[in-house]
Order: C-alpha cells, then sequence, then structure tokens
C-alpha cells in the first residue's frame, strides 16, 4: 500500500478505535448492559490494529508517524490499559463509575490523538503530548463527576488542581517560544535546523554583502546584445476564444506578457512599470539562476513595484532552455490574474528551424487554455517539418499532458536537457505547477492534438491544412512517465553518495501556526509557517541535499529560486535514467524526495511551494547564504 494510502487508513482506524471506545462507554453509562463486552472487544482488537498501522507507516519513514508514536499511541495505550484492568472484571456492572470513565477516557485519548495529527502533526513536542494528555485527563475527571455525583468535595479539588497544573505546564512550554518543537530532544530530526538560524527576517545588519548589491553584470558577452523590454502592468479586460470577456492583469496589455527571448550570452534588461495594479509587482524569473538582488522577491531582494513606480532588471542570458516570468508579489492572484510570460534562451550555434512554439497552459474563467487565451489554438505545420513545444504550467494545479497522432521525445526539463531521451507515445506527462518540458516531434501527415487533463475540448491542435482535428483518441488510461527513470545515466558533478555540507529536511503538511501574528489553520512546513519557518542557512560552495517530505494531503510542488537541484531519488528508489534538474518538483501525498545543490549563487532566496495560494498561507521558507542582509522587512515573500 502507498504511504499516502497507509496514512489514510491509520486515521480510519483511529477514528473506528474512537467510536468503538466511546461506544461502549455510552452504552455503559445509558444501562445497555448486553452492548458492553462486544464493543469493548471491538475497542481492544481495533486498538491493536491501530498499533500495526503506524508501525508499518513508520517503514515510509519517522516523519509519517512521529506524533502518532510519541502522544498518540502512548495516550490511547495508556487510557485502554486503564480500561483493560478496571473496567474489564466488572463489565457487567454497568452504569457504574469505574465502567463508564475509562472506557469513555479510551475514546477522549484516541480523539486526543487524531486532534494532534490534525493540528500538530510534525514535530510533535513534549509540551504538546502533555496539553494532550491533560485535556483527556480532564475529560475524564469530568466525565466521573458527571456519573459518581456523590463524590467527595476534596477529591475533586484534587482531581481539578491536577489537571490544571498538568495542562498549564503544557501550554507554558507549548509558548515559550510559541511551538518549541523540538521539545523530543530531536527525535524528529528538527534539530537539524539548528544551522538555519531564526526564522525569516533575521538576516538583517550592518555587516556582510547587502543582497541589492549581487545585480546582474552590466553588458553582454562579447558578441552578445542587449535585450531590452519594457513590460506596464495595468489593469484590462481579455476575450476569450469563446467570446466572453474577463477582467485580467496584464502586462502591456497582453495574456500572456510579451514573449523575453534572447540568444545566450546577450543581457536582459527588463524595465517593469506599474501602471495601476494597487498590490504591487515584481518580476521573478522562474527557473532562472540570476543574481539575487534582479529575483524579484519583494520584501526579500527588494520592495515591490507600487503604482506609478518602476524597477530595472538585469541579467545575463547564460542558461538556454524555456523558463516564464510573473509577478511574485501577491502572486497567487497576480499569476491568476494573468501577470505571466515566457522566458526562452536559445544556445547561439544553433540557429532556429522548425516549428518553435511556446505553451503556457493557463486556467482562464474555470477552464485550462494553451497560449493566447484569444486564439484558437490550432496551427498549420507542414508535414516533415521539425516541431518543438516548450510547455509551461503557469497554474497552481498539477497538469496531466497528453500528445495524440505523433510518437515525441520529452527533450528539456525545467530548461535542462536531458540524456539521450527515448521515444514516447500512449504515455501521460505530470507538468508540475511552474514546471517546464520541451518535446520535439517530425510532424506526421496527420493532426497532432495536445490534451490538457485528457481533455477532447481545449489543448493545442496541429495540422497540415490547419483545420482542428475531428475526433481525438481518448488518453484517459495513458499511464504516467516516470521522469526519473527516463533517458540514460550520464556523470554529474555530485550524487547521492556525495559528502554533504549541509542537510535540511522540509516536512510538508497542515497545521496550526502562527502566521503573521495570527493563529490559523496553515500549511505548514516543519510544523510553522511562513515567516516563523527557520531559514536554511549555507556558505558559498556547500553541497547541499534537501529532503522534502509530504505528510498531508494535497500536492506540493516544490520550487527554490536562484538553483536548480539534482534529483537523488524518489520514495527512496535513486533516480535511474537521465540526470534530472529540476527547479520545481511535485510532491505528491506520502512522497519523499531527496534532492541536491550547489550553492553557487549567493543571495537571499525564496524556497517554497508553487501552489501560490499554499505559498501564501504559510508553506515558505528563505535559504540564505551567510553574510548576506536585507534592507527589505524580510518577513514577506508575497
Ligand atoms: Cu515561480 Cu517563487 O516562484
Ligand atoms: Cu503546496
Amino acid at each position: 500500500m502507498s504511504t499516502s494510502g497507509l496514512v489514510a487508513l491509520d486515521l480510519i482506524v483511529a477514528v473506528v478505535a474512537a467510536a468503538a471506545w466511546l461506544g461502549a462507554g455510552v452504552a455503559a453509562a445509558s444501562g445497555r448492559a448486553r452492548s458492553v463486552p462486544p464493543l469493548f472487544a471491538v475497542a481492544l482488537l481495533v486498538t491493536f490494529v491501530r498499533v500495526g498501522t503506524v508501525v508499518t507507516l513508520a517503514g515510509s519513514g519517522w516523519w509519517f508517524v512521529q506524533e502518532k508514536a510519541t502522544v498518540a499511541l502512548p495516550l490511547l495505550g495508556a487510557a485502554a490499559l486503564a480500561a483493560v484492568v478496571i473496567a474489564g472484571p466488572r463489565l457487567r456492572a454497568v452504569r457504574s463509575p469505574a465502567v463508564v470513565v475509562p472506557l469513555l477516557t479510551a475514546g477522549y485519548a484516541t480523539v486526543a490523538g487524531v486532534v494532534v495529527t490534525f493540528l500538530v502533526g510534525y514535530p510533535a513536542s513534549l509540551s504538546v503530548g502533555l496539553i494532550a494528555a491533560a485535556l483527556v485527563g480532564a475529560a475524564a475527571f469530568m466525565t466521573w463527576r458527571l456519573v459518581a455525583p456523590a463524590t467527595p468535595a476534596w477529591r475533586m479539588e484534587i482531581g481539578g488542581a491536577a489537571t490544571l497544573a498538568v495542562g498549564v505546564a503544557g501550554v507554558s512550554l507549548a509558548f515559550a517560544p510559541f511551538g518549541g518543537q523540538s521539545g523530543f530532544g530531536g527525535l524528529g530530526g528538527s534539530d537539524r535546523f539548528d544551522a538555519g538560524g531564526g526564522p525569516a527576517g533575521t538576516h538583517r545588519g550592518d555587516g556582510g554583502t547587502a543582497v541589492t548589491a549581487l545585480t546582474g553584470p552590466a553588458g553582454p558577452d562579447s558578441g552578445g546584445t542587449v535585450r531590452r523590454y519594457t513590460l506596464t502592468a495595468r489593469t484590462t479586460t481579455v476575450a476569450l476564444a469563446s467570446g466572453r470577456r474577463i477582467t485580467a492583469w496584464a502586462f502591456n496589455g497582453q495574456v500572456p506578457g510579451p514573449p523575453i527571448t534572447a540568444t545566450q550570452g546577450d543581457l536582459v534588461e527588463v524595465t517593469l512599470r506599474n501602471a495601476d495594479i494597487g498590490k504591487g509587482v515584481t518580476l521573478h524569473w522562474h527557473g532562472y539562476d540570476v543574481p539575487s538582488a534582479e529575483d524579484g522577491a519583494p520584501g526579500l531582494t527588494q520592495d515591490a513595484v507600487r503604482p506609478g513606480q518602476q524597477f530595472v532588471y538585469r541579467f545575463r542570458a547564460a542558461q538556454t532552455g524555456t523558463y516564464w516570468y510573473h509577478t511574485h508579489e501577491a502572486s497567487a492572484l497576480g499569476v491568476r490574474m494573468g501577470l505571466y510570460g515566457s522566458v526562452v534562451v536559445t544556445p547561439r550555434a544553433q540557429p532556429p528551424r522548425g516549428v518553435d512554439l511556446t505553451v503556457p497552459v493557463h486556467t482562464f474563467a474555470g477552464s485550462a487554455v494553451v497560449g493566447d487565451p484569444g486564439r484558437p489554438a490550432t496551427r498549420r505545420v507542414p508535414p516533415g517539418a521539425p516541431v518543438r513545444l516548450r510547455l509551461i504550467n503557469t497554474d497552481s494545479a498539477p497538469r496531466r499532458l497528453t500528445l495524440t497522432g505523433t510518437s515525441y521525445r520529452l527533450v528539456a526539463v525545467d530548461g535542462t536537457n536531458l540524456n539521450q531521451p527515448g521515444p514516447l507515445s500512449r504515455v501521460a506527462l505530470a507538468l508540475a505547477p511552474g514546471g517546464r518540458y520541451d518535446v520535439v516531434f517530425t510532424m506526421p501527415p496527420g493532426p497532432v492534438a495536445l490534451l490538457v487533463g485528457d481533455r477532447a475540448a481545449g489543448g493545442l491542435r496541429l495540422s497540415p491544412d490547419g483545420a482542428a482535428a475531428a475526433a481525438v483518441p481518448s488518453t484517459a488510461g495513458w499511464p504516467e512517465l516516470d521522469l526519473t527513470r527516463y533517458g540514460r545515466p550520464a556523470p554529474t558533478p555530485f550524487g547521492g553518495q556525495s559528502r554533504f555540507d549541509r542537510r535540511f529536511t522540509l516536512v510538508l503538511d497542515r497545521g496550526l501556526a502562527l502566521s503573521n501574528g495570527l493563529p490559523r489553520y496553515a500549511y505548514t512546513v516543519n510544523g510553522r509557517a511562513f515567516p516563523r519557518v527557520p531559514t536554511e542557512l549555507v556558505r558559498r560552495g556547500d553541497l547541499v541535499e534537501m529532503t522534502v517530505v509530504n505528510r498531508g494531503f494535497d500536492t506540493h510542488p516544490w520550487h527554490l529560486h536562484g538553483h536548480h537541484v539534482l534529483v537523488l531519488s524518489k520514495n527512496g528508489h535513486p533516480a535511474t535514467g537521465s540526470p534530472l534538474w529540476m527547479d520545481t518538483f511535485d510532491v505528491r501525498p506520502g512522497d519523499v524526495w531527496r534532492v541536491a545543490f550547489r550553492a553557487d549563487n549567493p543571495g537571499l532566496w525564496m524556497n517554497h511551494c508553487h501552489n501560490l495560494a499554499h505559498a501564501a498561507q504559510g508553506m515558505a521558507l528563505h535559504l540564505a547564504y551567510e553574510g548576506v542582509t536585507t534592507p527589505f522587512h524580510g518577513a514577506h515573500g508575497g
């Protein structure tokens, strides 16, 4: 069973156990003597099953069970043992507090374990355990008062005082300094973050290099040119191919914004102007490893550009391939509204030939559109022409893409060429939010269709006569390509066996966390929400390993700015295909990705989920190079 399947199964088992214990207690309290023994037996059995599911899940990694093994199971175990010892021998004496209270308490303990998983998750601290125990104790005490009204007052006071003391101890531990989350002495591995310094917003100070000094070069490489663009962000309306008009935020009045193209070695200089976007805008060059001051992370590398203001970005077009740009201020909204466009850099040596189409996929008014939303996505391509499609997922949800009518090769991922990619047909490509795939093929005599989400409507149509193909075969049953086994291995500068200078683990989940001063049900990294997630601190030249674990039920496309990471393994299986360098990878529920990168681009960088709504709700942190400071407020990443 998959890890996410086990997570769900364990949750179901916990709920059944809680229902059985509570059911037995209620049956006893209401005098239904015959129901009590069978319910008690079921509760005990399911409790043992729960131990089994937690032990099995532990096989997927300690991150998936830490709070269950340290809080939920000890609570449940203690309460179940008490129920067996105290209530077990006198099950027929229903309505007796000695039967009712232990049975119900075992139910409370099971519920408390589930609540800890949902609200706290990984890593749960000692204080969380104490609070949970205190609450269960308090509930048991209240129950006892209810079913045994003739209790002497002094006993109640002692019980109440004890509960209160445990609760106060737990709460004070928890809030010093909110979530002393490594309370189990690093059991959960969170001590790895000690190297990371404080939360976001602490890389200030006078010494060191200001991030604003880490700018692009003054001119192009010899032989290159300067590519100048001006992008003006403005509110507008755009017409969809359906005829419907929608309000959009656009660069130069067009969605997607003007394509930025360059030849390797050119200098790209983009002047960003904001006409009327009240939230402010920036330009982030997604996947392009620009100098830190040019990265467009508001609050970290610059202030957002307000209406009437401008900002100039300069960077050398060193990397070839397919990239994109988008606003990074209030990015969940801004990108959705249309503030994005493509960046394509072609090698200098290689003159363009054939058909080269940039195909950003974006959702407008609820449906996925490829390229220009106002244009029918049909192109005339002569048979025999070489075709390159540059697929870009500009949405926050993963996209399943299929190509019918031809076989093809996936030649580049996130701008980096793959080694010896083989021919593909009848497979689906899963493209992460923010990710890019370049596919190439020779135009066949018949039509070719690119489908988004297996839907026959929409997508892109190529045909010799420019007509939309009448019938498109269903692709719904096509299996998904496993990128970690595609293409052939080639030497890499480092690998899974390398000696790493730093290792970081990011456990992704949901939970109760402070975000901008308010407790909320956030998207969390190691139990905390941005800007309280400790910064990953590195030194220039470090070889860094990053393990990204998804404990939750949503997919998290992980995106590190300023660097490409080499995929080492996924779910314990080493990558065996072409070296896979990515800037955005989908970490699905239950997934564990091990990736590595060389810290070779000094600066301050965002490291976040590219489901931009998740990032806005806490799932983000900073990667900082030692000695780099920011004059901006730092606690803000868009
Ligand atoms: Cu494309 Cu920080 O994002
Ligand atoms: Cu996410």
